[in-house]
């Protein structure tokens, strides 16, 4: 057994529901509703009208236990709630990693959408249940839901990755998706 500064958790089981998008045994849970996501949706007054009124659920994420720290691998469900706001899908806030490192996104249930941003170029991956959807290191990600029904994804992330937010906020996503008649398409990016 080599030495670590900081003890690896133990090796451990964990079961995931992809219908329930649930973890066994669950760590930290996190909830954002629409007001933690100003700045994100380019109409900021349909955001504010949704923030300070019903102030919706706009997804959730429920992490297993094994912790964000470096060498470790932790994992978490994303369930992002169907919605527009000013004909903006709703989506995660999206983040950089900072220690520039990859991910991967597994779907588990709904149809949701992989948005990726270097800097210059935009990548959008389709996500279903069964798809792999693979964020290389150095790529903003955000994903959105396109469908009519809550859309599930599991991630598996490096534990020293860390979440940069404010990235987004300043450069953007390079695109947004906007709902249409026929689904949904990717318009250039407004603030
Ligand atoms: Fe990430």
């Amino acid at each position: 057994m080599p030495e670590f500064a900081a003890q690896p958790v133990p090796p451990m089981r964990i079961a995931f529901d992809a219908a329930a998008a649930t973890l066994s045994p669950e760590g930290p849970t996190l909830t954002r509703r629409m007001s933690d996501l100003e700045g994100l949706f380019a109409d900021h007054d349909a955001w504010r009208d949704a923030a300070e009124g019903e102030n919706p659920v706009v997804y959730s994420v429920v992490s297993s236990p094994v912790p964000e720290e470096d060498r470790e691998l932790p994992q978490s469900i994303t369930t992002i709630q169907p919605g527009t706001t000013g004909g903006e899908f709703w989506m995660t806030k999206g983040h950089q990693h900072p220690n520039h490192q990859g991910e991967i996104y597994l779907g588990l249930h709904g149809a949701g959408g992989l948005l990726m941003f270097d800097g210059e170029r935009t990548e959008w991956i389709d996500m279903a249940p069964g798809v792999i959807g693979y964020i290389p290191p150095g790529w903003a990600h955000r994903s959105v839901n396109v469908g009519d029904e809550p859309y599930s994804f599991l991630a598996v992330y490096p534990g020293g990755a860390g979440h940069d937010y404010g990235w987004v906020l300043e450069h953007g996503m390079g695109h947004r998706v906007i709902a249409g008649d026929s689904g949904f398409s990717l318009t250039d990016y407004t603030r």
